[in-house]
């Protein structure tokens, strides 16, 4: 046996267009989360609807293709994070699904959270069908198939696929009204008694952890493939005796492929990455368009979460720093932090809460940024992005009526300047230079490129 180790390093390095040449049979993206398209903050840009699309249409033979389930979700603690913008981009993901032709979509706990009449209206009848073997809701509104049988053409010899579908009970804390979950011990038996003769291959979507899908493929060995999408960042693919399992990985970067070939009894499988090498779809940048166009119709940064700031202080803006701060300002002015924002307006992202949180200051805070015409000095990574809101702290400057050029000794004796404003640790940085969207962030080089000039504060501006 090949271990599994090299095995999957094969499959990842495998080229781009390699798998033309299978011509058809099943593919399998993961977890979508809300996640629409890269947001152009680091390299390498991955995944995307628009992307998927290019490849999907590069594909000869005809191809089944399943979603893992969990449009959006996993995010709700994020800066910027709005409910509607969640309802929002699952409508433009199930349009995108449906305009990809897909044929399934596995329910994921993240979708029976959005509510049953969310998700009736996202998939309306006609629409990608919803699967589930062991979540069935006893609404009118919605339809939900415990298994699908579906005819694909593989090595030229037409096939009959059998889905069945499983949502683990340990990821759905309470259930929503009229929903119940039964457990797959007891849901998969009868159904994969009826549906074992009659296919040729069968294929369980565990919408699990992985070590529960394992353990799945061990307990019915009549599945083929086990295609397991919970909670697993990056593509994995696992032979387990006679059952391939695997996972494609979070947020549609990467797809698994699988192709049967009818005459050897056999199939193979391969990962893709969605890389920069293909062009986007326009079709789906027209989509990616008109959800911008909602996000600003619907005024969604006027309605993200606003919390009081502790304390009498509030956000001032860059520009009240300067007068004090004259060389460490105008210096600031040169750096890319000034210009976060417009780098947002050139992008057409703008409007985009999830965006913008880390562009400006203190979005979710009351005195943050609110617009750029009402808040246009909290724009960009302004000086209160790192050092806190400034209020306090001027306040306490101007009320010292002192010569610049403080001497040691005077500034260990100036109390009200010795309230641990300022403070930024590597931390602070951190809140937005995470390993997503900054990814080879250190503090020490990162710092020295943006390090502020020597500078004696002014008491008086
Ligand atoms: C009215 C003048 C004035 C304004 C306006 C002002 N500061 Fe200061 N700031 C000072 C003085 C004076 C000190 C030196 C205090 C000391 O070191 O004792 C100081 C110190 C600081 C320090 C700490 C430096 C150290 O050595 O620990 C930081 C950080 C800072 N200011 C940031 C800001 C920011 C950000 C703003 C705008 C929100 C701002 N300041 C606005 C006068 C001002
Ligand atoms: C409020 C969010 C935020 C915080 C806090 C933040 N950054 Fe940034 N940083 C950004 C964004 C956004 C950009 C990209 C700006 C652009 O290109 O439009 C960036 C860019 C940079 C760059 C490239 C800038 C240039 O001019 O080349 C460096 C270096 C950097 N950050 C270092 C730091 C360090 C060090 C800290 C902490 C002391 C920090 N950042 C804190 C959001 C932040
Ligand atoms: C968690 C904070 C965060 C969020 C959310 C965020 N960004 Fe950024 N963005 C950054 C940081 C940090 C950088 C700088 C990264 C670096 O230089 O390592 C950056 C840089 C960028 C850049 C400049 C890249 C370059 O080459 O100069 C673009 C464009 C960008 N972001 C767009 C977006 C868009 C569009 C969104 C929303 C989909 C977004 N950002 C959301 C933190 C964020
Ligand atoms: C990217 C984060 C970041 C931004 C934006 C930023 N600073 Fe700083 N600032 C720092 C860090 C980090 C230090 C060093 C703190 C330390 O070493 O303890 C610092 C130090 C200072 C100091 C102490 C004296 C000095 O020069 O070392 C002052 C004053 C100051 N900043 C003012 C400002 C002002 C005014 C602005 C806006 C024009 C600003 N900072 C913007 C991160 C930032």
């Amino acid at each position: 046996m090949i271990p599994c180790a090299l095995l999957l390093l094969a499959l990842l390095s495998a080229p781009l267009q390699a798998q033309s040449a299978l011509g058809g049979c099943l593919l399998f993206s993961g977890e979508e989360r809300g996640y629409l398209e890269p947001c152009g903050c680091a390299k390498p840009l991955l995944g995307g609807i628009a992307k998927r699309h290019t490849f999907l249409k590069s594909l000869s033979g005809q191809w089944l293709s399943v979603s893992l389930g969990d449009l959006v979700g996993g995010d709700t603690l994020a800066a910027g994070h709005v409910r509607r913008q969640d309802e929002l981009k699952a409508e433009t993901l199930t349009q995108a699904l449906e305009i990809m032709n897909y044929s399934i979509h596995n329910l994921g706990e993240m979708d029976l959270d959005m509510g049953l009449d969310v998700l009736a209206y996202l998939f309306p009848p006609g629409s990608v069908p919803l699967l589930s073997s062991n979540v069935q809701p006893s609404s009118p509104l919605i339809e939900v198939a415990p298994y699908k049988v579906l005819e694909v053409v593989s090595g030229g010899k037409t096939l009959r696929v059998g889905f069945l579908g499983v949502l683990s009970p340990s990821l759905v804390g309470s259930p929503p009204s009229g929903v119940e979950i039964i457990p797959p011990a007891e849901a998969l038996p009868p159904l994969v008694r009826e549906l074992k003769d009659k296919v040729d291959i069968l294929v369980l979507l565990s919408h699990a952890p992985l070590e529960e899908s394992l353990g799945l493929a061990g307990n019915f060995p009549e599945f083929h493939l086990v295609a397991s999408g919970h909670g697993v960042d990056h593509p994995i693919v696992i032979k387990k005796d006679n059952t391939w399992v695997f996972t494609p990985g979070i947020k549609g970067k990467h797809l698994v492929l699988y192709h049967y070939n009818p005459d050897k009894g056999s199939g193979v499988m391969e990962t893709v990455t969605l890389d920069e090498r293909l062009e986007d779809s326009a079709l789906m940048l027209s989509l990616l368009d008109n959800y911008q166009e909602r996000l600003k119709e619907e005024r969604l940064l006027s309605r993200v979460e606003r919390f009081p700031l502790p304390g009498q202080t509030s956000y001032v803006g860059s520009r009240a720093c300067s007068p004090c701060h004259p060389a460490v300002s105008q210096h600031w002015g040169s750096t890319l932090h000034a210009t976060a924002y417009e780098t947002l307006l050139k992008a057409g992202r703008a409007s985009d809460p999830e965006c913008v949180a880390c562009h400006v200051v203190g979005l979710n805070y009351v005195s943050g940024f609110q617009s750029q015409d009402i808040s246009p000095d909290l724009t960009g990574v302004g000086c209160e992005g790192c050092h806190g809101p400034g209020s306090l702290h001027i306040a306490n400057a101007r009320s010292r009526d002192r010569p610049s050029g403080l001497s040691n000794t005077d500034r260990s004796k100036d109390l009200s300047l010795q309230d641990g404003y300022g403070k930024v640790s590597s931390e602070g940085c951190k809140g937005c230079h995470d390993p997503e969207h900054s990814p080879t962030f250190q503090f020490e080089p990162f710092w020295e490129r943006i390090r502020h000039p020597a500078e004696a504060p002014k008491t008086r501006g």
